[in-house]
């Protein structure tokens, strides 16, 4: 344990986020999804958020992007890109941004690609204006049918960068509907038109997961050696454990709409220190031995009474009188490594140690045969 620390800040960040909440607002009250979010990702460092369904991964990440309608939504918290606070510019303006600055790349192809244009035909739009949104109807017009030249140069950018994500035959595929082609060949083809103009920052939410796992390990090594050669920052959302210590640099474990731990991905693996950390390590399936993944009992929380104190607490196996009534502050566990859980506070007056991921998963088991006999 450390006794002074400070919230862990990538270097040179190219986006930081603070003290960000996203409540939804219902007839039946306030929804509090996120919920004090800190993060940061540095140039050319390609950063995990990895936890559980539900636990507000994509709520976060549409937030910084302002893709979440406000109302029912309420955002505050600053969200910062390349020094600019993205909650100040207009609209306009951040739109401008996405495509060209910070790209989005989703799970479900028909989010990005357009079922009813030939895969060639959107990429070229997206090469030639960025983002068509931002296009006036008449310069569209004009542009795409009378400027020949700069709409072949815009081809021929697409079926660069087709080439470069392995995409095979790309003047082929370029006449291709999306309907026409594997689920793999989707995701290639959004990662192309993610990367045509450049962005600092491709943000990308549960990418191949649903593909099966050879081409899902093929797009994570795509996404690895993009990031390497053009020095691109990547923030990945996850709920595979395995994704995200493939290819991240450092991780953010969220729970319940909060972080609860953070570090670089070597030491969050190796040394996970949270007890849901913990619980979500030793609920991955092994490939060897006959142990099955007995998982984390219990469910996230809901948002619209979320559990009072530490948000884990009717799920934690160390839960103690202090985790119910009042929240934990991130504790240093290591260099630029944090952790939100009682345990590791400086006065640490909980009835139990440090937990490790043996005592967790033991814990657990325990918890889960005794509500097993109950039944
Ligand atoms: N517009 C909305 N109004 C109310 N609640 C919402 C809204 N959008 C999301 N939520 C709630 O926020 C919670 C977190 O959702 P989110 O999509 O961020 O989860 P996630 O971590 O991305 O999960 P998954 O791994 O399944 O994609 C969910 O309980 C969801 O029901
Ligand atoms: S603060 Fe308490 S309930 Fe929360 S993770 Fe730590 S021990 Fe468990
Ligand atoms: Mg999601």
């Amino acid at each position: 344990m450390i006794d002074s620390f400070e919230e862990p800040v990538a270097d040179n960040p190219v986006l930081t986020v603070n003290d960000l909440h996203v409540n939804f607002s219902s007839f039946d009250g306030l929804h509090q999804v996120v919920d004090g979010v800190n993060l940061s990702v540095g140039n050319s460092e390609v950063v995990a958020i990895a936890g559980e369904t539900g636990c507000g991964k994509s709520v976060t990440v549409k937030s910084i992007l302002g893709l979440l309608q406000e109302p029912p939504a309420q955002i505050s918290g600053t969200i910062k890109f390349d020094g600019k606070d993205l909650r100040q510019l207009s609209e306009k303006k951040v739109r401008q941004m996405k495509g060209t600055q910070i790209s989005m790349v989703y799970q479900d192809p028909m989010s990005s690609l357009n079922p009813v244009f030939t895969i060639g035909e959107q990429l070229t739009d997206t090469a030639q204006f960025g983002s068509t949104e931002t296009v006036r109807k008449i310069d569209y017009i004009k542009k795409k049918y009378f400027e020949r030249q700069s709409r072949q140069q815009a081809r021929e950018k697409v079926i660069n960068m087709l080439r470069e994500v392995q995409m095979p035959d790309p003047e082929r595929i370029m006449k291709n509907y999306p309907s026409q082609l594997s689920g793999g060949m989707c995701q290639r083809a959004m990662i192309a038109q993610a990367l045509l103009n450049e962005p600092d920052l491709l943000i990308a939410d549960e990418l191949g997961t649903a593909l099966d796992v050879t081409i899902h390990d093929e797009i994570l090594g795509l996404l690895q050696d993009l990031a390497i050669q053009r020095n691109l920052s990547i923030l990945m959302i996850t709920h595979n454990l395995g994704a995200a210590r493939q290819i991240s640099d450092r991780v953010y474990i969220m729970y319940g709409g909060q972080i609860v731990e953070t570090g670089s991905t070597e030491n969050i693996f190796n040394h996970p220190a949270h007890p849901y950390t913990q619980g979500l390590m030793s609920s991955v399936p092994k490939l060897s031995g006959d142990e099955m993944a007995e998982g984390i009992d219990g469910s996230v929380p809901e948002y619209l009474n979320p559990p009072s104190g530490c948000r884990f607490h009717p799920r934690c196996p160390y839960a103690h009188d202090k985790c119910r009534t009042e929240q934990p502050d991130a504790y240093a566990t290591g260099s630029n490594e944090a952790n939100n859980c009682f345990l590791y506070d400086n006065e640490h007056q909980s009835p139990y140690d440090e937990p490790t991921v043996e005592k967790t998963k033991n814990m657990n088991e325990s918890i889960k045969s005794s509500e097993r006999r109950k039944k």
